[in-house]
């Protein structure tokens, strides 16, 4: 997501002359795009911060700039206890850069972080910031109106609101015609996507069809899902489209449907198991990751117990984990007593990982042996024989090169593979 915004911003500034550069050393503007999602996510911020001091110190025409949540949810305070920072800009003001740059340029502090009921930023056509030219992330709508208790997304991106589907499928048409073959949908919760124009409808389904319909040559990937939104018709429309990738991101968070209460993700244990048989009955071969939080408040042994058992009957092909992080002005440290210790959460956090290290490497074992459609993004990063790409399931694949390069598809043999990697070779056709 915020690689997404990043590019947006890129796009804005170009437009008034400034360009990017890769060389920090050569930039006259420094803007550090922030997370705030754990608190670890915030301290490598700061650590990131540290190191560009000396580039201040050497240039004081230099303007450092904190964006996205960490500058909604810090706000003008940062101003105040750190010296470097010149500018504060919030996730929903960065048409307002511009304005800003000139103002800090001229010596004051610069700050908007007033979060918007309406901004997407629709027609801003993102500078591409990626490297390999074939993949790219395409925003369709922005912030959430989910409450979960431990999250702060709602609070520094704002209440929920889609994209006009016209101008997805122009950006997603356009990226096709420059030679860019797979796109992401990303949304917080893209299930409830909603735009609604005279009589005319567009749901998460309609919009994703519209986008696969632009080429079969164009993959279409999404995230993220919400067990609870999740529908058989995105399902079913996702299993009539080749190009729609056979994944699916469904965040689980916890296996135990008391956790789950307390999450206030409004989905019980029972309930994420039947979506998880609905992909499985509607999209045979499709492959699932997950997110998992260790240690939420009040949980016990068996709640653990709980999420490792339904990690290991869904069968997860990769997963996010983490320890839970409280963070201020959420439900959970308003309501909840952070009372899991950290030893406790990081030994389960840990068992956790191991499950998943041994899920992941079934996962891409039960592959050796089989021919799969790779998308080639580019040259292996171990070695410059060897080209590599991801199947439709998101797994990594690495094969010898040939004559091929980025975007094209081939379909390669699974000859072995590591747990995070297929190795096979090129099917002569
Ligand atoms: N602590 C730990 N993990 C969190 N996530 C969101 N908020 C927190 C938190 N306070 C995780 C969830 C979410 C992912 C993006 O980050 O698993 O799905
Ligand atoms: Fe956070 Fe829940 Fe919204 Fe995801 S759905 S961004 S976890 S509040």
């Amino acid at each position: 997501m915020n690689v997404a915004d990043s590019e947006v911003v890129a796009s804005v500034l170009t437009e008034k002359g400034f360009s990017v550069t890769t060389d920090i050393n050569k930039a006259s503007i420094i803007l550090v795009n922030t997370c705030s999602i754990r608190e670890n996510a915030e301290q490598r911020i700061w650590n990131r911060l540290r190191a560009i001091r000396h580039l201040k110190r050497n240039n004081k025409h230099l303007v450092v700039g904190l964006i996205g949540c960490m500058a909604e949810r810090l706000k003008e305070k940062v101003l105040e206890t750190e010296q470097l920072i010149d500018m504060v800009v919030g996730p929903d003001a960065y048409r307002d850069l511009p304005r800003l740059v000139e103002e800090a340029e001229s010596g004051h502090k610069a700050v908007n972080v007033l979060l918007s009921r309406e901004e997407t930023y629709a027609d801003i056509a993102p500078v591409r910031m990626d490297q390999n030219g074939v993949s790219a992330f395409v925003s369709i709508m922005r912030g959430c109106n989910n409450m979960c208790a431990y999250c702060v997304v709602p609070y520094v991106r704002g209440a929920e609101r889609s994209r006009n589907p016209g101008s997805i499928v122009s950006e997603a048409t356009g990226l096709f015609e420059r030679g860019y073959r797979e796109v992401t949908l990303l949304g917080q919760n893209v299930d409830s996507y909603r735009w609604e124009q005279g009589s005319i409808k567009t749901g998460f389904p309609e919009l994703i069809e519209k986008v696969a319909l632009i080429s079969p040559l164009l993959r279409v990937r999404f995230s993220t899902s919400h067990p609870k939104d999740m529908s058989d018709d995105l399902l079913m429309t996702m299993a009539r489209h080749e190009n729609i990738c056979r994944h699916v991101h469904l965040p689980a968070q916890s296996g135990s449907s008391r956790i789950l209460k307390l999450m206030n993700r409004e989905y019980t244990r029972e309930w994420y198991m039947d979506r998880i048989n609905a992909i499985r009955r509607i999209l045979p071969g499709c492959a699932i990751s997950t997110d998992i939080i260790a240690g939420f408040c009040t949980e016990t042994d068996e709640d653990h117990e709980l999420s490792l058992s339904l990690m290991e009957w869904a069968g997860f092909d990769f997963a996010y984990m983490f320890k839970y992080s409280e963070r201020p002005g959420t439900r959970a440290a308003r309501k909840l007593k952070d009372d899991v210790p950290d030893e406790i959460k990081t030994q389960r956090l840990n068992e956790i990982i191991a499950l998943q290290n041994r899920l992941s490497a079934k996962s891409k074992k039960e592959e050796i042996g089989k021919v799969v459609e790779v998308l080639v993004e580019g040259e292996s990063k171990r070695s410059r024989e060897f080209l590599s790409g991801r199947t439709s399931q998101n797994r990594i694949a690495v094969f010898p090169k040939g004559d091929l390069k980025a975007g094209d598809f081939v379909k390669i043999f699974v000859e072995r593979c590591t747990s995070a990697t297929l190795i096979g070779k090129i099917v002569e056709t």
